[in-house]
């Protein structure tokens, strides 16, 4: 599939972005504060996707493609933070199918072609699943990989400036109203001892919380991505912020050994 895209409707669509989350606006500072952090958020995966893609080759439309599916990834958080006051999709609703009902209901992509379309908003129904469905066109896959690749990017940088923030206040949002509560779950153990994903049901505590964002590093997909995690440490940072117990440290054994073979 050739992919004709312009630098011009990304800026139309930029322009849509931008008034569309000007709506959403709060005198008290603590909402208005996560609002603002999703609109950082999309802007830095904007730039993720790009650095990643260009080091994957991609052409300039294929670039401005992905500039948009990494500009309205996020498009439901905005109304699910207004609409619930939590980022938690299984205390509201899935944000991904929310994104693509407000980009359907404000028909913001109607002057794209339906094949791009769909590609769009199959990248964005995936950037949130625990894994990519295999059944779906290599195209949409490798656009989901890619969104999926630039968003942890991102979501590394928010939490890991968070957990060492030197301020101290607590940003419940970002916890995911999870409670602080010593130890561990044994499934969340248990997956990444198996080097799989950790469901989020089974995240119990800011601990569980923690090492599942430490085992995206087993759904990784591009080895631009994996140069950017070692060099940015992230992961270092994720378990300089959790306990010292046996079973950490064997978590973080294996992260590392999984993270580190790309590099020999
Ligand atoms: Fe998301």
């Amino acid at each position: 599939m050739k992919i004709i895209m312009d630098k011009k409707i990304v800026h139309d669509l930029e322009k849509w972005f931008t008034s569309y989350v000007m709506t959403f606006k709060y005198d008290n500072n603590e909402l208005q504060r996560n609002i603002d952090i999703k609109r950082e958020h999309t802007e830095r995966v904007t730039e993720e996707i790009i650095n990643i893609g260009k080091k994957l080759g991609l052409n300039d439309n294929e670039l401005n493609l992905a500039e948009i599916i990494a500009l309205f990834h996020d498009i439901g958080r905005f109304e699910q933070y207004n609409q619930y006051k939590t980022f938690s999709d299984n205390k509201s609703e899935n944000h991904a199918e929310l994104g693509i009902k407000i980009l359907k209901k404000y028909n913001v992509l109607g002057i794209l072609d339906k094949e791009i379309q769909n590609l769009i908003l199959c990248s964005i129904r995936y950037h949130n699943r625990p894994s990519v469905p295999l059944e779906e066109t290599e195209i949409c896959l490798f656009y989901s990989r890619l969104i999926r690749d630039a968003d942890k990017l991102d979501i590394w940088k928010v939490v890991t400036d968070y957990y060492h923030r030197k301020n101290g206040h607590r940003n419940v949002a970002l916890e995911l109203e999870l409670p602080d509560t010593p130890g561990i779950s044994k499934k969340v153990y248990n997956a990444l001892m198996n080097r799989q994903f950790v469901e989020m049901k089974h995240v119990k505590n800011i601990n569980d919380i923690k090492l599942l964002q430490a085992g995206w590093i087993y759904d990784i997909n591009f080895e631009p991505t994996f140069y950017l995690i070692k060099e940015r440490r992230y992961l270092e940072k994720i378990r300089e912020v959790l306990p010292e117990t046996t079973e950490i440290n064997e978590i973080f054994d294996s992260i590392f050994r999984s993270l580190n073979s790309y590099f020999h």
